[in-house]
């Protein structure tokens, strides 16, 4: 397994010559592009690794699966589907278009910027510090990780430049999907996106939803089973945003990309999988993990389907 493991790694690490580092948060733009690592932990508690599966990257999008996780647990599905829809798009994460011509105005689904800021609304808690507490403490649980926190220049950055997801925010409090303060709101998105993380903590993160909402180590349950399936669900249909279709094909199981350069896989009752590239595609998906998730996938028979 490690040397196989090894191997995909090596075979990947030319792929990432191919991406593009992202820039549009300024502070994301000064990791070296050339990094790749993967960390796979099975149910039984196995942990394999390889290249850089300890260099640290900012959650971004991968955060979304938890937020909308918490959310669903705070308010019931009734309540959160009636703001945000659970259809793909084949658009960009970052579009607006589809804002205004939906009938009814809303978001698509939770895995877009503008899904996931609407998802950040419904957190509960009496300001956004408490909010945003309350899902950094999920996060450390999950992860088994409680050393996990936020990379403040990357946050500070992303307030400072995030003017399209500032625009999707008022506009969304306009037609009434989010009821909530708008700069509080996106304050709590600002900061899910920036948790720090390495390839072994969302490993874990996507082991304990491959375990249904069960903490492997522990046998703690966090959330229900149905919630789980509920976001490995959107996983399958709009994490890899306008590539779902073909990564559902060439790879087959949920995962979630963020800018940062990190995916998080999971692999239903057998493992979770945290891969680590910050060369991007032309879509957002690190380039590197893609492949290495290509070939795992293929090497040891992955694909739910
Ligand atoms: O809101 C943004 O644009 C970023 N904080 C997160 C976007 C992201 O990670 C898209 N993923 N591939």
């Amino acid at each position: 397994m490690q040397e196989l493991i090894d191997n995909i790694v090596k075979k990947n690490s030319e792929l990432t010559k191919k991406g593009k580092v992202a820039d549009y948060i300024p502070a994301l733009s000064k990791v070296n592009p050339d990094y790749l690592g993967v960390a796979v932990k099975d149910s039984k508690g196995n942990l394999y690794y390889s290249g850089d599966y300890n260099k640290k990257f900012t959650l971004q999008s991968i955060s979304k699966t938890i937020s909308l996780m918490l959310a669903l647990m705070d308010n019931g599905e009734e309540k959160v589907f009636e703001k945000v829809g659970m259809e793909p798009t084949g658009d960009a994460f970052n579009s607006i278009i589809k804002l205004e011509t939906m009938v009814p105005s809303k978001p698509l689904n939770p895995m877009i910027n503008a899904g996931a800021i609407a998802i950040a609304s419904l957190i509960k808690g009496k300001n956004s510090e408490e909010k945003f507490g309350r899902l950094l403490s999920l996060f450390r649980k999950i992860s088994r990780n409680d050393k996990l926190d936020i990379n403040e220049e990357v946050y500070l950055s992303e307030k400072r430049t995030g003017d399209r997801n500032r625009a999707m925010a008022y506009f969304m409090k306009d037609v009434g999907i989010i009821e909530e303060d708008v700069e509080e709101v996106l304050d709590v998105y600002f900061k899910q996106c920036s948790i720090e993380v390495d390839c072994v903590d969302i490993a874990n993160i996507g082991l304990f939803l491959a375990n249904r909402g069960i903490i492997p180590d522990t046998g703690e349950q966090i959330t229900s089973e149905h919630i789980a399936r509920t976001v490995k669900t959107f996983m399958v249909t709009c994490g890899m945003y306008n590539a779902s279709g073909e990564f559902a094909i060439k790879v087959g199981v949920p995962a979630k990309s963020g800018v940062g350069g990190g995916i998080m896989a999971v692999v239903p009752h057998k493992m979770g999988i945290g891969v680590f590239g910050p060369a991007l595609d032309e879509k957002g998906n690190s380039v590197g993990g893609y492949g290495i998730l290509r070939d795992l996938s293929k090497e040891f028979n992955l694909s739910i389907f």
